[in-house]
Formats: C-alpha cells, sequence, structure tokens
C-alpha cells in the first residue's frame, strides 16, 4: 500500500534523479566535453535544472508535506526527513520566477566580466556588474530572511544554523592566537623544501595518487579518478562517487594533497546511505562538514610524520633520483611549511585561514552595506598587510583570484574554515577511541578511521545539523581551541622557535 510517506519518497527520488543527471552532464563537461559541445550542454543543463525546481515546487508535494509534518507514526528519521524537505520547499518557495531569471542573468553576466577582468588585471571591468550582483544578493537575504545579520541569511545556504556572532568569535581567536603564532614561526629558522619542485614524471604521480585512494579505502569499484583542470568531487549516488585530480610535473604537493583532500570528500560521499539515495538522511550535512572530511584526511592524516612514515618509502620507490638524498624528516618538514602568500588556494594549512577572515570580514560589510564595490581592491590590500605583511602587487594577484564572488556565492568561504575547525576537533575524538590510531597510521592501516568516520558521521545524512553533529561526537560545540592544539604541538616540532613571547 501507499503511504503518503512513500509517495514523499519517490517524489524526492525523481528530482535526485534529474540532479545527478546534470552533475554527470557537469562531470563530463569539466573531463571529457570537447570545446564545440559547450553551447548546447549549457541548454542542456538549464533545461534539467527547470525540470527540477518546478518538481521541487509542486503543489502536491506541498500539501503532502504539510499532512506528513504533523503525522505522529513516522518514525525519528522518517520525521528529520519530511522536516528538511518542508523547510526546503518553503525556502524554494520564497523565490519569485522574476527574480530568479535576474539573479541568473546577472550571475553570468558577472562571470564573464570577472573572468576578462582577471585576465587583463582590470578591477573597473569587474565592479559595475558585482555591485548590481550584490544589490541582488542583499535583496535575496531579505526575501530569505534573518533574525539578527543579514549575512546569516547567506551562511544558511551552505552551512545551516552558522550564525555571525559564531564565526565572530572563531575567527576572534584566529585573529588573538593565530596571527601572533604565525609570526614566531616566521621567526625561527626556516626548511629548505627546494626538492618538491624538481621534476616528477606524470605517470609515476598518477599511479602514486591512485596507490593513496586505495590506502584510504576509495572504492574505485563505486568511482574512479580522471584528470581536470580544477581537482572536484562529485557524486551520482553513493554508489557512483568521482574524483578528479591535476599534476604538477614541477609541484609534487599539487597532485599528492588534491588527491588526499578529495579522497576525503569522496569517501564521506561513498558513505552515505544508498538505501536512502534521495533523501536528506543520505545527502551531505553542509559544506563545513564536508570540508572537515577532505581536511582532515588531507592535513590531519595526510600532512601527518606518522602517515609518512608508512609512505615516504614508497614515494622515494617511485621517484629514487629526486628524493633519495632526502630524509624522511627534511621531506616532513618541506611539507609544512608555513610561509604567509597571496593566493589562497596554495596556502598552508595556517595561513590559509588569514585568507578566509579577509573574505568573511569583507562579505560581511559588503551585505550589510558599510563597504562600496569601488574600495574594494584597497580594503583588500590592506586587510593583506594587516594580517600577512604582504604588499599586494596587482589586483590579478588580489582581490580578483576567487571565483566565488562572480558566481554569487557570499556565504561559502567561511566553510573552509569551519571544515578544518571541525577536523581538528573530529580528530582528536578519533584518536582518543581509536587507541592505536597514531600506530596503525605509521603503518598504513587507514581501515578503523575511515570505519570511525562512517559510524560517527557518514552514515546519517542530514539527520543531524552540524552543530548537533559536533556535540554528539565530542560533547561540545565547535571550538578553535583543537585547532589551535593541534597546530601548536605540530608545528614546534617542525619550527624550532623560541617559546618566550
Ligand atoms: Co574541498
Amino acid at each position: 500500500m501507499q503511504t503518503d510517506y512513500s509517495i514523499y519518497c519517490e517524489k524526492l527520488k525523481k528530482i535526485a534523479d534529474i540532479q545527478y543527471s546534470m552533475a554527470l552532464l557537469s562531470w563530463d563537461q569539466e573531463v571529457y566535453m570537447p570545446a564545440k559541445g559547450a553551447e548546447f550542454r549549457a541548454g542542456q543543463l538549464s533545461t534539467l535544472a527547470g525540470i527540477a525546481h518546478e518538481m521541487s515546487v509542486d503543489q502536491e508535494l506541498g500539501s503532502l508535506l504539510d499532512r506528513l509534518l504533523v503525522d505522529t507514526s513516522l518514525s525519528e528519521k522518517e520525521k528529520r526527513n519530511v522536516k528538511e524537505s518542508h523547510k526546503n520547499y518553503h525556502i524554494q518557495k520564497k523565490y519569485s520566477t522574476d527574480f530568479v531569471v535576474a539573479l541568473n542573468k546577472t550571475i553570468s553576466a558577472s562571470y564573464q566580466a570577472w573572468h576578462k577582468a582577471r585576465t587583463e588585471n582590470n578591477f573597473a571591468l569587474f565592479a559595475p556588474v558585482l555591485e548590481k550582483l550584490i544589490e541582488l544578493k542583499k535583496q535575496e537575504c531579505e526575501i530569505l530572511g534573518y533574525e539578527k545579520h543579514p549575512y546569516d541569511a547567506m551562511l544558511e545556504q551552505y552551512e545551516p544554523g552558522a550564525r555571525v556572532a559564531d564565526l565572530d568569535v572563531l575567527f576572534d581567536q584566529v585573529k588573538a592566537k593565530l596571527v601572533p603564532f604565525v609570526k614566531k614561526i616566521a621567526m625561527a629558522k626556516q626548511n629548505d623544501s627546494d626538492f618538491l619542485f624538481k621534476h616528477f614524471e606524470k605517470n609515476t604521480q598518477w599511479d602514486f595518487g591512485i596507490f593513496l585512494l586505495q590506502q584510504m579505502q576509495y572504492d574505485f569499484e563505486a568511482g574512479r579518478q580522471d584528470i581536470s583542470a580544477h581537482p572536484f568531487t562529485t557524486s551520482f549516488s553513493p554508489s557512483d562517487v568521482r574524483v578528479t585530480t591535476r599534476i604538477n610535473e614541477y609541484d609534487l604537493r599539487e597532485m599528492i594533497w588534491g588527491c588526499i583532500h578529495e579522497g576525503g570528500h569522496a569517501l564521506y560521499e561513498q558513505g552515505l546511505d544508498a538505501a536512502d539515495y534521495g533523501l536528506p538522511s543520505a545527502e551531505a550535512i553542509s559544506l563545513g562538514i564536508h570540508e572537515s572530511q577532505s581536511r582532515l584526511w588531507e592535513n590531519n592524516v595526510g600532512r601527518s610524520l606518522s602517515y609518512w612514515k608508512a609512505n615516504y618509502g614508497k614515494l622515494q620507490q617511485a621517484f629514487p633520483e629526486q628524493l633519495k638524498e632526502v630524509s624522511l624528516d627534511r621531506f616532513y618538514k618541506a611539507i609544512n611549511l608555513v610561509e604567509p602568500s597571496l593566493i589562497r588556494t596554495s596556502a598552508d594549512e595556517l595561513t590559509y585561514h588569514f585568507h578566509i577572515m579577509i573574505r568573511y570580514e569583507i562579505e560581511k560589510e559588503l551585505i550589510s552595506g558599510s563597504l562600496s564595490v569601488y574600495d574594494l581592491p584597497s580594503y583588500w590590500n590592506h586587510k593583506y598587510k594587516d594580517y600577512m605583511n604582504l604588499d599586494v602587487p596587482s589586483d590579478e594577484q588580489g582581490v580578483l583570484q576567487d571565483i566565488h564572488w562572480s558566481h554569487g556565492s557570499f556565504g561559502y568561504f567561511p566553510t573552509y574554515s569551519l571544515g578544518s575547525f571541525y577536523a581538528a576537533q573530529f580528530f582528536a575524538k578519533a584518536k582518543e577511541q581509536i587507541k592505536d590510531l597514531d600506530l596503525q597510521l605509521q603503518m598504513g592501516e587507514l581501515k578503523s578511521l575511515l570505519l570511525w568516520l562512517r559510524e560517527n558521521i557518514h552514515q546519517y545524512g542530514k539527520f543531524y545539523q552540524a552543530s548537533e553533529l559536533c556535540e554528539k561526537i565530542c560533547g561540545t560545540k565547535i571550538d578553535f581551541e583543537y585547532f589551535f592544539n593541534y597546530v601548536e604541538n605540530k608545528y614546534k616540532q617542525i619550527y624550532e622557535y623560541a617559546d618566550n613571547e
């Protein structure tokens, strides 16, 4: 017999079919599509997006969700699914067609303007359309609603439950603790890393990347790796989760930590409950939690000494010419170099958060209206001087470097920092609960760590909100202290800095 709940599941699975088909077309676009395919592909994707949108604001689905919301016979998980879908339904309903059309048009113009502005290193080409886009984003905050800060409405789209008030506390600590910590490191004896930039042949790198993914237990029967311009992970179901990587023959770091990072994202997606395909209980919680998975593997595991005790011998075997004279200790220090730099995507795991803090502070001001788009470049440069003591030589290496704003993705950047902070907190807990985890890492045994993540995080999908999940696992909400303890312990061994202030 068909119940309201089973009809609801069927409807959601159909919507998911459309959305995952779009994901497949987008994956192909980045990996295989010939240049001439772009125009029709854009049309195909937009048609499918329209169909998915119609299905998700369908009147019948709305009344079904209203009935289910008061259905007391549902299990706890079913209730959570319904609550989440009901919330999403009403968010979708808030947008008028006119607004969506205007926003999409402006985003597409803004992306083109940004691309041109960056290529020509000319911010003025981007400013007018960015100003228009920000006006629309401010309207969007009003459409979606918020309690305290309009930027809360932006955050909610990527990190449900996150608020300016909480992020301010976190970034105040970044400012109070991490900024002086990095200054202390800068004054210590510096380590060398030249050997990471020798020539590393492409195919050998590729094979080593595949080995690392296999070691992490990434399931190649439920995924594959390809090459793309920018590494990413995409999912068509928990049984087909794809990763891509990029190989730089003169910078070994890109492929290795790119693979581990995307592998971490992919393990999360492969660990979601396939039986609940299309339902919130088989979806990732938030971008911050997603990023916690990639960064836990990339940094807490993949940049640890224990992990390289297991793997450095194999890397040396793969590249004997380049690495035979380099000790594990030198290698470990080189892969953990800390140095303020201009470009976010190539920043180390400490100064990375300064890049995010700057963007977060700027976004809040753009959305609240206290900063004009035309003052953006000088404001940006001032902040880079302030936090990292860097002079920004050009807007191309400054305010024009990221794609996010041109896409209208305001509120996205903070999830990167949240990811690292959650990762440190989860990893501390995993270490506490898996007694010999460190020993396992030293032997290249990563299975029980994955199992821990599956049990504590992956299996639940969206059953919990990020903060609820964190409290459930760690007994406390997100706390910068975990991240700071992790970096303090790690970097005092890497840099022999003076401990007196
Ligand atoms: Co990521």
